[in-house]
């Protein structure tokens, strides 16, 4: 009797089941995928604008969805916790306006560069300095290790669920071809 590959390939696909961990880990973790996109955008000279505009689409779907979870689960949850929650949600603005000025940019000029360098730094001051070496630890001393790993499931899903949804795809794309239509 043949074989059924399919069948194989099915069972290696399936998703592994989630691994719990802490709300505080799952956001460093996608802190990472964030310092990634950076580096890999810093690392990518004027000559490929392709992908440096390809990068920055990146980084800004990514730090929208980041932001989205932190501001509908994480910190209200946590505003008990720390005092930094109010400051925190000013600092996303400051982001979400300065990846909008990055994304207006024209890669192949050195005004990308200039925000690019500007957007690097307010994101290490708000994900490095402010939540990973303040608000975090606080957190993880004063709230209770049970309840941080149900909202770290809670994160998890709803990532999950704004990766794959299309109609979120959609609106992120056409915030994107708005910004550079009113670029100047
Ligand atoms: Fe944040
Ligand atoms: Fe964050």
């Amino acid at each position: 009797m043949r074989r059924r590959p399919q069948v194989l390939t099915e069972v290696r696909e399936a998703p592994a089941p989630q691994e719990r961990k802490t709300a505080t880990r799952v956001l460093v973790e996608h802190h990472e995928v964030l310092r990634g996109l950076m580096r890999r955008l810093m690392e990518t000279p004027r000559p490929e604008p392709g992908r440096r505009r390809a990068l920055a689409d990146e980084l800004f779907d990514e730090l929208w969805m980041h932001e989205r979870i932190e501001e509908e689960v994480f910190y209200p949850a946590m505003r008990d916790v720390t005092p930094g929650i109010a400051a925190a949600w000013s600092e996303h603005r400051q982001l979400s306006d300065q990846l909008a000025a990055l994304v207006r940019a024209d890669p192949r000029t050195e005004r990308f560069d200039r925000e690019l360098g500007v957007m690097h730094d307010a994101l290490e001051s708000h994900a490095h300095l402010d939540e990973e070496r303040q608000m975090f630890p606080e957190i993880e001393r004063f709230a209770d290790e049970e309840r941080l790993i149900e909202l770290g499931d809670r994160l998890q899903a709803r990532l999950g669920r704004l990766r794959s949804s299309r109609r979120v795809r959609a609106v992120l794309r056409l915030q994107r071809a708005l910004l550079r239509r009113t670029a100047r």
